[in-house]
């Protein structure tokens, strides 16, 4: 089980939560390979794992086979983590308009160049690639992409069942993992996309013959999915149910590992705030209290609004619905003539210098 990157929330001290939880791999938040090699004191800070943590996995977002060879052999000659994920899934226009993350794939020849830059300098380190169906149900590139990835010796290829059109909204469509199992049956192929509770992942894995499964906005507020899905995957129907004081004391937890992580407390209580609403879903908390939580200005303050919270309230009915972001785009941006050339395998220019998140 692999948790999901996603920026602005898989850092460290969220993920030392989650792995406390079960075995697997948990992937820190994108790091742009341009950062990396710049050492950039950002990047480099958003790289730092606890000393818990291993295996320790890095995902890249990188576009010019050059520099993504450069930062992959940095990770490895450096010993900054043990596993390489590279993203080619980012749906975000200002990434994509610039023909980076989940545009790249459709030109199938620059992401061979890619692919190929990142194994070869990765030396030991196993280098898995998470991309989406594709641009639009249009312009499917999946397949390619996989395919590329097998003959390129990519450790793993995880596939979010949804084209960049689609962002995050509607369903994700299965189907497609099963396609993309058939299609290279010689490396593992781990699936993502709505996997709400345990048993989602269990139907994941038995509809698909996916070899993992990748799990993102499932765990926000519930990094107790993953004893969950440990627990499934060993044959177990012990499910973990915490009260709502279990579930305070998670979130106090979670917001003193950011303090220590952001080093200025009153950071660390605003980057939580976005946290507080998916712990609390589906508990009876009045308005006030929530507010009161979701705008806290220090960790005692947190504290305090956490102490009057009902702690032998139990675990909610109905929770394993979806949460965190959905909606569609109506158009996927691309730079100019993008869609002409599939196998054009020229870098696009600029596609890292927008992007944020190190
Ligand atoms: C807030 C947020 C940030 C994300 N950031 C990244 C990212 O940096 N890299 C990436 O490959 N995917 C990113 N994703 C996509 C997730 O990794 C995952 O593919 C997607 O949420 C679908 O899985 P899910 O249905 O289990 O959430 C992000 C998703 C969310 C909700």
């Amino acid at each position: 089980m692999v948790l999901a990157p996603m920026a602005g929330i898989t850092n460290a001290p969220f993920r030392v939560l989650c792995r406390e939880q079960g075995a697997g791999l948990f992937v820190c938040e994108m790091i742009t390979t341009r950062g990396l090699v710049e050492r950039n004191p950002k990047t480099m800070r958003m790289i730092r794992f606890d000393d818990s943590e291993r295996p320790r996995s890095i995902q890249l977002y990188g576009v010019d086979p050059d520099i993504v060879g450069r930062a992959v052999r940095m990770i490895a000659e450096e010993g900054l983590a043990d596993h390489v994920d590279l993203n080619f899934g980012c749906p975000v226009p200002k990434v994509t308009r610039r023909g980076g993350g989940s545009a790249l794939p459709y030109k199938r020849g620059l992401l061979r160049r890619i692919l190929r830059a990142a194994v070869a300098n990765a030396g030991a380190l196993p280098v898995t690639m998470k991309m989406r169906k594709g641009i639009d149900d249009d312009h499917l590139t999946y397949l390619d992409a996989g395919r590329i990835a097998a003959e390129e010796g990519v450790a793993a290829i995880a596939l979010h069942a949804r084209t960049a059109r689609q962002h995050y909204g509607g369903v994700a469509d299965w189907a497609a993992i099963a396609r993309l199992k058939e299609a290279v049956p010689e490396i593992p192929v781990l699936g993502n996309g709505d996997i709400w509770c345990a048993d989602d992942a269990l139907r994941m894995v038995a509809e698909t013959g996916c070899d993992g499964v990748v799990v993102g906005r499932g765990c926000l507020g519930r990094p107790w999915l993953f004893k969950d899905l440990e627990n499934a995957f060993n044959g177990s129907p012990e499910r973990v149910r915490p009260t709502l004081g279990e579930v305070a004391g998670m979130m106090i937890r979670h917001a003193e590992g950011l303090a220590g992580c952001f080093d200025i407390e009153r950071y660390a209580v605003a980057d939580f705030r976005k946290h507080v609403g998916w712990y609390l879903k589906g508990f009876t908390v009045g308005a006030p209290l929530r507010r009161e939580l979701a705008t806290a200005e220090s960790l005692d303050g947190l504290r305090e609004g956490l102490a009057k919270l009902e702690h032998d309230q139990p675990w909610p009915p109905h929770t394993d619905t979806p949460r965190g972001k959905s909606g569609e785009r109506s158009k996927v941006l691309l730079p100019d003539g993008w869609l002409d050339d599939p196998w054009d395998g020229a870098v696009p220019q600029d596609a890292e210098s927008e992007v944020s998140g190190g």
